[in-house]
């Protein structure tokens, strides 16, 4: 049939976008590059549009949509409309019937789960004309990342840090670390004492990861800003966290709070030393005075 040399074609990497042809004029256009990607738990709403050279009357018009999914070979419907009927085969799933009316079959699926991802498939009958299209559903779950040092295992001079991404799909990352002293402003990568741990999976689906960063911090300048660097598929630009080297032995577990710490903690030094100053100065001037006093 047609419509399946048409549907090899259409798995062509490198098409911008994807259009099946019948015999006649019906068509139906999917998402470009044949890839839609969504977040878990998020709303998608799968792109399916009719393209028909007359006006479409959906009274004589059916949609189905099929998935299959990344793992079993087998197809299974998701949803179906004809006539004045219409089915559910997945919660939630549904195609605006208001829509349909301008040629829009669009799915939505509320509430995607990870196992979800894969082929889906949109059927578009006009009697008697029919036509498809697929496109490949991803679902991804960015990290949530948190910078914190190690409490159990601070032995003198030594700070273990330890970066944290949890909650990510699929399981591929990238965990990095950067330096910047007062001296050298440009990040350098930190490629020694750097030991990253396996990626544990979670009862979701989704993955857990820890990096750990070993300083020795009398080899450290205090001062230095030290970064955390993490790259994953969700994420549009790597997230960075950072925290500053302050002491030769920190005790702030936070590394916000570790950077107002180190703000306020100069400043609070240097109000002290002033006051310091001052209270002597009081006094050297004070001393004298009484003494010449003592003498008349
Ligand atoms: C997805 O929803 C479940 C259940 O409501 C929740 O436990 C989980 O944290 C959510 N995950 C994300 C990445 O939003
Ligand atoms: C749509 O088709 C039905 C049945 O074929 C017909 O009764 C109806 O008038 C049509 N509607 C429009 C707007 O053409
Ligand atoms: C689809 O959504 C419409 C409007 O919200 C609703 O009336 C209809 O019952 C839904 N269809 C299914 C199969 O759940
Ligand atoms: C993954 O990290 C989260 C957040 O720190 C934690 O609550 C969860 O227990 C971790 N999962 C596993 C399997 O260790
Ligand atoms: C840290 O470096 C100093 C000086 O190089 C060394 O004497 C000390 O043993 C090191 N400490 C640790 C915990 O590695
Ligand atoms: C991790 O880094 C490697 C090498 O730079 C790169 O090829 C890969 O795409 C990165 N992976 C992610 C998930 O960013």
């Amino acid at each position: 049939m047609a419509w399946r040399a048409a549907s090899s074609a259409c798995a062509a990497p490198l098409l911008l976008w994807c259009a099946l042809m019948t015999a006649g004029d019906l068509k139906v256009e999917m998402m470009a590059r044949g890839i839609q990607a969504t977040r878990l738990n998020d709303s998608v709403t799968i792109s399916c549009k009719v393209i028909y050279s007359q006006p479409l009357n959906i009274t004589s018009m059916g949609i189905t949509w099929f998935w299959k999914s990344l793992t079993l070979d087998k197809e299974v419907k998701v949803f179906e409309f004809f006539g004045d009927h219409q089915k559910a085969f997945r919660p939630g799933a549904n195609v605006s019937l208001w829509r349909l009316k301008s040629g829009d079959a669009s799915l939505k699926l509320p509430g995607v789960q990870l196992e979800e991802a894969g082929e889906y498939r949109c059927e578009v009958v006009v009697t008697p004309l029919k036509a498809q299209g697929t496109v490949q559903l991803k679902v991804v779950a960015s990290p949530t990342s948190r910078l914190f040092q190690d409490q159990a295992v601070v032995k003198e001079n030594e700070g273990k840090y330890m970066c944290e991404s949890s909650g990510f799909y699929p399981k591929d990352i990238n965990i990095t670390w950067e330096k910047r002293t007062q001296k050298s402003p440009h990040h350098i990568v930190i490629s020694e004492n750097i030991i990253t741990g396996p990626t544990i999976k979670n009862m979701d689906g989704t993955f857990n990861i820890t990096s750990y960063l070993k300083l020795n911090s009398s080899q450290e300048d205090p001062g230095t800003v030290y970064r955390c660097v993490i790259q994953h598929e969700s994420l549009h630009t790597p997230v960075s966290i950072d925290f500053i080297l302050t002491a030769l032995r920190q005790s702030l577990s936070e590394p916000e709070k570790t950077d107002i710490f180190s703000t306020y903690g100069w400043l609070i030094s240097f109000i002290a030393a002033g006051l310091i100053l001052l209270i002597v100065l009081i006094h050297w001037k004070k001393v004298p005075l009484r003494e010449e006093e003592g003498r008349n």
